[in-house]
């Protein structure tokens, strides 16, 4: 699986992740910056929060009633189709693809 992150600065930077890798723990270990992760991922921090582009929404799992809450309290703006926690989404199959936009800040 490729994930490829659109950083706020304008640039891209595209990292390969093992099936099942979540878009929280792929960006820390391939240091893209932006993205913090501070409660390692149990969906109790919100400073993991991406936007998901359009075209791969439908991809992903439902919105759990902790990642809910936490969308509720992200430092950027969030928004109402895109938003996401990185750490709640794992890429499944060998050929998956997903892109997300990285926000501004995240505390
Ligand atoms: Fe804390 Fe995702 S890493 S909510």
């Amino acid at each position: 699986p490729v994930i490829t992150y659109h950083l706020n600065d304008g640039s891209t930077r595209e990292v390969e992740t093992p099936v099942g890798g979540r878009v929280m723990q792929t960006a820390l270990s391939n240091n893209v910056p932006g993205i913090i992760g501070e409660c390692g991922g149990q969906a109790m921090c919100a400073t993991c929060h991406v936007y998901v582009r359009e075209e791969f929404l439908d991809r992903l799992p439902p919105v759990s009633d902790d990642e809910e809450e936490m969308l509720d309290v992200t430092a950027a703006k969030r928004d109402p189709v895109r938003s996401r926690l990185g750490c709640q989404i794992a890429l499944d199959s060998e050929d998956e693809r997903l892109e997300v936009d990285v926000p501004e800040v995240q505390v």
